[in-house]
């Protein structure tokens, strides 16, 4: 079983931020020192009186043992709980320990409110915690997971657990949990959930690099799974893709209770998504995602659907997965193009809303691909804040259309020669520059986007080849329009974006 633990000093929050993010992630809560409690009947500052300190960790050693057999939960633990070298191995084997660390003022202040609660600082508060610190000071350094609590709300660290994790629970639009893990886990992670008789759908490309990893895993929890490969590209998003998957699913026998496996980018979540929530009137499906755009954008969201030759994307349902399992080794068998493309919406995500995404970004390439889990974990974790609070797009989910007014029309005018990121990077430096000159920024915003997508090297400048009517006239047909004005999401700030109705195009271009 893989428990979240929470571990630190007293007063860092651990129940308060345990709790929260139990809630969060849609798991029981256990707090260790109320286990023993209710065990001995009596509590924690009588038993250490009653008993001394070294009856108290015998009792908490045991009540840790106790959980083992519990599903799945966030547990809070003593702060010194995992001093006993075979409990820290037991909490290791057992799940993740999280260490919520703070400075020594912010403990003094949280625990002077109430020092009688902690027998093992009586005395002077200040002068015993300084020195419980210290001694624990190694113990609590080898903690390769933490989380500062300073200054924070306890919301703000449950949502940074959360995303140090990579662990996100969705509920507005279905009920399903999207992980940032390995691919070994698959098989585990569908048996937990119940799902069965699971087909894998991907394309020619991802088959060859990533398919047996999959299957091999499925095989692992005794399932038998099957695969559909269908041709790669966008090409082949169309109604004709789609039906053949409905053709292949009654071939293949799927029935009502049957699990369809989209393993690959955005064009195969899109449309496996698409087959399976029409499928004898909607299957289970799981997205594992293999692009960077597909990690942190297409495959949250529940957005399925595939293009007509009229236009992308025009024929669609919104059908949540059971599952969502990112695993960024993937990315590194993926194309340097698509990788970097996908940047683009990686940006995006740091200027709506996250500007140490932005910041991290800044950093370049080598930085990034090296630090992939914790780029990829944040920015998702954007997207999941956005489509959490508006589902079905009907208000602050346009803020992802960041740069894409623009964008979409620049995509499109090139007769798609530009890619979707490099569009969309185009896009915001266009919108950027556009907010400034209307006040709505500050001046130099636009310049630092440009300065980090360029670092990246995704392009920031309109083609001057590309004819501004025909730019003008993809922009109005834009699904996004809005009567006259068409509503674009434009930067504040770094971190925070304004939905606003625009009624001269040509001033943004
Ligand atoms: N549903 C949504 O909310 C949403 C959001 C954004 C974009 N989208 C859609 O996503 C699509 C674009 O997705 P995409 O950028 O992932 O493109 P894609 O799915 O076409 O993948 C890009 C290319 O990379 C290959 N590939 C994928 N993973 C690989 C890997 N790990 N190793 C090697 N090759 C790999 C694919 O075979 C393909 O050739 C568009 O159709 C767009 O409309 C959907």
């Amino acid at each position: 079983m893989t428990h979240i633990f929470l571990y630190g000093p007293p007063g860092t929050g651990k129940s308060t931020v345990g709790k929260i993010l139990a809630r969060n992630l849609k798991l029981p809560f256990i707090d260790l020192d109320r286990v023993i409690e209710t065990k001995v009947g009596v509590s924690i500052p009588q038993i250490m009186q009653q008993r001394g300190e070294p009856a108290f960790r015998e009792l908490e050693s045991a009540a840790l043992r106790s959980i083992l057999d519990e599903k799945e939960s966030v547990i809070a633990l003593g702060g010194g709980a995992l001093l006993n070298v075979e409990n820290h191995e037991f909490a290791q084997e057992a799940g993740k320990v999280v260490l919520l660390m703070a400075e020594l003022d912010t403990l003094f202040e949280r625990l002077n409110e109430s020092p009688k609660d902690r027998p093992l600082l009586v005395g002077d508060l200040r002068t015993q915690l300084s020195s419980m610190l210290a001694r624990r000071s190694d113990h609590y350094n080898s903690f390769a997971l933490r989380v500062q609590a300073d200054g924070k709300s306890a919301d703000e660290n449950a949502l940074e657990i959360g995303i140090l994790l990579g662990r996100f629970h969705l509920s507005a639009m279905g009920e399903y949990d999207v992980m940032a893990g390995r691919l070994e886990q698959i098989g585990d992670l569908l048996l937990a959930r119940g799902l069965q008789t699971p087909i894998i759908v991907t394309d020619e490309n991802v088959a060859k690099f990533h398919f047996e990893r999959v299957a091999n895993a499925l095989r692992k929890s005794c399932y038998e799974p099957k695969v559909i490969s269908i041709p790669a590209g966008e090409e082949y998003k169309n109604l004709e893709t789609v039906s053949g998957l409905w053709k292949s699913f009654l071939e293949n026998g799927l029935d009502r209770k049957s699990t369809v496996i989209a393993l690959g980018g955005g064009v195969i979540g899109d449309m496996t998504g698409f087959a399976a929530s029409t499928y004898m009137r909607g299957i289970n499906w799981v997205g594992v995602p293999t692009t960077l755009l597909s990690m942190v954008d297409a495959s949250l969201g529940g957005k399925t659907g595939f293009d007509l030759p009229e236009g992308k994307n025009l024929i669609g349902a919104f059908h949540p997965p059971k599952l969502v399992l990112a695993d960024t080794q993937l990315l590194t068998t993926l194309p340097e193009t698509e990788f970097i493309s996908g940047l683009a919406e990686v940006v995006k995500h740091g200027i709506i809303s996250d500007p140490e995404l932005f910041s991290l970004c800044s950093r370049g390439l080598a930085w990034i691909k090296s630090n992939m889990e914790e780029i990829v974990r944040r920015a998702m974790a954007v997207k999941i804040k956005i489509i959490e609070e508006d589902p079905y797009e009907r208000g602050i989910r346009a803020a992802l259309n960041l740069g894409h007014t623009v964008g979409h029309a620049v995509e499109l005018v090139s007769g798609f020669e530009l890619r979707h990121g490099e569009a969309v990077a185009i896009g915001m430096v266009a919108e950027a520059k556009y907010a400034e000159k209307i006040g709505l920024s500050s001046k130099g915003q636009s310049k630092a986007i440009e300065d980090v997508l360029c670092g990246l090297g995704l392009p920031v400048e309109i083609p001057k080849e590309l004819p501004r009517e025909e730019l003008l006239r993809a922009m109005r047909r834009d699904k996004k329009k809005n009567a006259n004005a068409i509503r674009f999401a434009l930067p504040v700030e770094i971190g925070k974006v304004e939905l606003v109705d625009v009624m001269d195009l040509e001033e943004v271009l």
